[in-house]
């Protein structure tokens, strides 16, 4: 049993891909490896209590969580205890300007349109070392391809959709990843963690 009481099942360490920041992409899945029906579709309808329990810890863990507008106009409000950043060409309403804020305080709304380096970037510069990559296929997409990705963070929930949204929605090649943990957190749901290889180990 770990100290955040799911028992897990772990193989031995190594260094994350960016070793001073951790980017972790965080979803759940269905066993047919979808993230939701359509865009405006909110995972909390089919998704578990477990899985949003894990969810909370993880990102809260982080401190910070960003997510495509999409998303966030499924929940409609900031989560507690994170900086929330929303992918958003536009800013919603209440939020501030990531590129100016001069703080980055917790239950706040930074919109940016930044790149996925550049986030990290600004991140490190205010103090941060993790972000939680919080969907949806899009923003997944888009860090996933850039190569800040270290970790994916992976809840398997029992249902089939058949057809909607993948985790992923363009070619991404072939990133080869490596499974490190496997967390039952509850008899129906599991969660895998990858990490990703390093550049040396993808060729
Ligand atoms: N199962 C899970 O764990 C999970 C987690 C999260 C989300 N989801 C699901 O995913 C679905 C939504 O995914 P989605 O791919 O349709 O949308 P999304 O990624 O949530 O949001 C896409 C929007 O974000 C903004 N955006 C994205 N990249 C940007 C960039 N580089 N710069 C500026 N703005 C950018 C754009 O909005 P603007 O027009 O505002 O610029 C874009 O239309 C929903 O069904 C949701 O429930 C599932």
């Amino acid at each position: 049993m770990s100290e955040n009481g799911f028992t897990t099942s772990t193989t031995s360490t190594t260094t994350p891909t960016n070793s001073s920041f951790n980017c972790f992409i965080i979803a759940a899945i269905t066993a047919d490896g979808f993230i939701g029906k359509d865009s405006s579709h909110l995972s909390t309808k089919w998704t578990s209590q477990d899985d949003a329990a894990f969810y909370r810890q993880k990102s809260t863990e982080a401190g910070v969580i960003i997510m495509g507008s999409n998303t966030f106009n499924t929940i409609g409000k900031a989560l507690p205890k994170r900086v929330n950043l929303v992918y958003s060409r536009q800013a919603p309403a209440g939020s501030k300007n990531l590129e100016t804020a001069d703080k980055l305080e917790t239950g706040e709304i930074y919109y940016t349109a930044l790149s996925p380096r550049e986030i990290r970037e600004k991140l490190q510069a205010k103090g941060f070392n993790s972000l939680a990559i919080s969907g949806g296929a899009s923003v997944y997409q888009q860090f996933m391809a850039s190569g800040e990705v270290s970790e994916l963070w992976l809840t398997i929930e029992p249902v089939i959709f058949g057809d909607g949204l993948r985790l992923f929605n363009s070619d991404l090649g072939q990133i080869k990843l490596e499974l490190r943990e496997t967390i039952p957190l509850s008899p129906q749901n599991l969660v895998l963690r990858y990490q990703v290889k390093s550049q040396a180990e993808q060729a």
